[in-house]
């Protein structure tokens, strides 16, 4: 038997415990998938003042581990539970600095502690480096760091002036979720995170780009698309430089988590083979959000973060022209959030915009609708497509990214141009094919939801590439 690969993951953000988008999904789903195959894959993260300890069975241990920072001295607790569903360790570091009441704290919001004066790149600076450090005092010698995001982008840097030989073996894979959120930090947090050797400004992300053993991102065609303009975020040039250890790597969904079959959140359980049981939950689903009552109006569904990325101002007065409800769910930038509640508080049996997040009603979405739309400007994978597939609803997207990656013809429906022109006219079609070739949609409907969008493929692909960083 081949030995087991040691595993030191590090995410800002892991599923079920603290999430605002895929980031949190992945890091929550791929390690399972990891150890599955055999992977000794343990999680590390802040514990945040949001995290439920009780919920969660979150205990301290007896290890604490110590970070030297500009700062002094600082010294880590360290909590340990196990990923729901699985036996992967998870390891949550307990700081005044990490433990702040939301993941992100946005440059002017008011934190719960003002007096700890803290930010995102100092919060994630510091994170990476007690994640190392905690490690090492747990004993536990990864043979691959695999850090995620502009969050953990300075894990290699921090090995390279890190003081004793515990990471002499480790490799470091860095996971490129979202280009565009990079972490930018001025000299003076520099300083203060107590970088080495370094002058001027900080681009986290182009850091990571640079420094890791092998970069990865969350699609094959992402990873094409990130080479050049405009998708390359202005870091096309690191990118070219690592294009030999560069590789996109398609992303998984938790089939078991999104499984119409047999998802306790949703009112009528179902599969392929029940496909006509998806009515009975949009029946429900339109009483409970105030839309008229009709099991044969196509419903059109969208879950999203409410950001520019999204393609959201394609939503206007036109969606009313076409015999069809629409379902909005997500939270977000302002003016979407605006845009979105004016356009359901003027159509209100047509239109629901729910600014909240909420992942049963989420799920209720994904068995009830018809259509499911992703008209995003870029993507690096989406999920949500593959979780709407899954359950039956027929995805609309735009040709970018992973997107393109996993909706085709035969399984959705993709339009080129971001404009209302080529979004209607798709939606028009894919109407059309609704109400007038059943059939048709209804093999649609079965290709989406018979495709294996499990984590086992990827996860193999992850590990192949472990083994051959570590030949
Ligand atoms: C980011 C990307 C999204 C991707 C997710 C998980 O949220 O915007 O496309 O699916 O990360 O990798």
């Amino acid at each position: 038997m081949k030995k087991k690969i040691k595993v030191w993951f590090l995410s800002a953000e892991v599923a079920p415990f603290a999430k605002t988008g895929g980031l949190g999904d992945v890091a929550g789903a791929l390690p399972k998938a990891l150890a599955k195959l055999g992977v000794d894959v343990r999680i590390c993260l802040p514990l945040y003042g949001l995290i439920d300890r009780r919920a969660y069975q979150i205990k301290p241990l007896k290890t604490t581990a110590i970070v030297n920072w500009s700062t002094g001295a600082e010294k880590i607790r360290i909590y340990q539970t196990r990923l729901p569903g699985s036996q992967v360790p998870v390891y949550l570091l307990d700081h005044l600095f990490l433990n702040t009441a939301t993941i992100y704290l946005q440059p002017n919001d008011p934190d719960d502690k003002p007096n700890r004066k803290i930010d995102d790149v100092r919060k994630f600076s510091f994170f990476t480096k007690a994640a190392l450090a905690a490690a090492e005092a747990l004993k536990f010698q990864p043979e691959i760091i695999h850090c995620h995001d502009w969050h953990t982008a300075l894990v290699q840097h921090l090995l390279h002036q890190w003081p004793s030989d515990f990471y002499e073996v480790s490799r470091v894979v860095y996971t490129i979720h979202n280009l565009a959120n990079q972490g930018w930090a001025g000299h003076n947090i520099v300083r203060w995170a107590g970088l080495k050797n370094w002058q001027g400004d900080l681009n986290f992300m182009a850091e990571g780009i640079k420094t890791a053993d092998w970069v990865t991102t969350v699609s094959p065609s992402y990873a094409q698309e990130i080479l050049s303009r405009p998708l390359d975020a202005g870091l096309g040039r690191y990118l070219r430089q690592r294009r030999r250890n560069l590789s996109g790597i398609i992303n998984g969904i938790d089939v078991v988590e999104y499984n119409p079959a047999q998802d306790k959140n949703i009112v009528k359980k179902f599969s392929a083979q029940t496909l006509e049981r998806k009515k009975i939950n949009k029946l429900a689903l339109q009483k409970e959000l105030g839309l008229k009552q009709d099991a044969n109006i196509p419903l059109a569904g969208l879950i999203s973060r409410l950001v520019w990325q999204k393609g959201l101002e394609l939503f206007d007065q036109q969606m009313i022209k076409r015999n069809c409800q629409w379902v909005f769910l997500g939270t977000g930038e302002p003016r979407y959030e605006k845009q979105l509640a004016a356009l359901a508080a003027k159509y209100p049996d047509r239109i629901s915009a729910q600014i909240k997040f909420n992942d049963r009603l989420a799920h209720q979405i994904y068995a009830s609708a018809d259509i499911f739309l992703v008209p995003s400007r870029f993507e690096p994978c989406g999920l949500t497509q593959m979780m709407a597939m899954r359950y039956g609803a027929v995805p609309i997207v735009r040709s970018t990214g992973g997107l393109k990656d996993t909706v085709n013809k035969n399984n959705g429906f993709l339009f080129n141009k971001l404009t209302k022109t080529e979004f209607y006219s798709t939606i028009d079609k894919a109407l059309d094919e609704y109400g007038q070739r059943p059939a048709i949609w209804r093999q649609r409907q079965l290709v989406g939801m018979n495709q294996d969008w499990s984590w086992n493929e990827p996860a193999k692909e992850y590990l192949r590439l472990y083994r051959r960083l570590l030949q």
